[in-house]
């Protein structure tokens, strides 16, 4: 079974993203395993520190990148971009430079955000710097969820049609695992 790793873009204890990524685990079945790798241990990126021994947070973090066939990333917008705490891990997870465990990894990327625009700004935002990482970002279907905050009780996603859509998504970043390396090369 598909071994997928999902990393939330807030630590609040209540997020509505960590909320999705939770949901989502949940609804799997034996279609893949999500395991969540929280943030908060990350601490703040400094090339100095960024050596043959790097942060054991660190190391946990590449370490868990590469060994998930696929990566489920839920984030809010801050100020209409991602968080920091989110491109911080980015930025850990882009080295050591040509061989970061998250060079050519199928990535899929949610956003969602009690606003209307649900995170889109946040999510361009995350795509380009996947995209200067080499992950391989999926672009469909867009996931972008807006007034989340009416779309989650009781710390899962309430709202069934969001969770189907999501899944869909998921479905999606499958398909890309399965992909032949052949086919991503010509891609490519
Ligand atoms: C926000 N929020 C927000 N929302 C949005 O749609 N666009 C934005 O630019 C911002 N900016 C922003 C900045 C800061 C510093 C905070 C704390 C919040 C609101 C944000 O989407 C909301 O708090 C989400 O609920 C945060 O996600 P989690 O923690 O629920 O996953």
């Amino acid at each position: 079974m598909p071994v997928l790793l999902g990393i939330s873009g807030s630590l609040r204890r209540q997020s509505f993203n960590a909320a999705i990524l939770n949901s989502l685990a949940d609804a799997l079945g034996d279609k893949a395993t999500l395991r969540i790798f929280p943030l908060n241990a990350i601490p703040m990126y400094d090339q100095d520190a960024d050596t043959d021994t790097p942060p054991e947070a660190v190391a946990a973090l590449r370490a868990a990148i590469g060994e998930a066939d696929g990566i489920v990333i839920a984030s809010p917008e801050y100020n209409h971009g991602m968080p920091g705490v989110l491109k911080n891990a980015l930025d850990w997870a882009s080295r050591p430079y040509g061989k970061a465990t998250l060079t050519g990894k199928p990535v899929f990327t949610l956003t969602s955000s009690p606003g209307a625009v649900g995170g889109a700004r946040a999510q361009a935002q995350l795509n380009e710097t996947l995209a200067s990482i080499g992950a391989r970002t999926l672009l469909r279907p867009q996931s972008v969820i807006g007034s989340v905050h009416e779309k989650i009780a009781d710390g899962r996603l309430s709202d069934t049609s969001t969770l189907d859509f999501l899944l869909s998504g998921i479905d999606a970043l499958l398909a890309e695992i399965e992909r032949p390396a052949s086919a991503v090369r010509e891609a490519n």
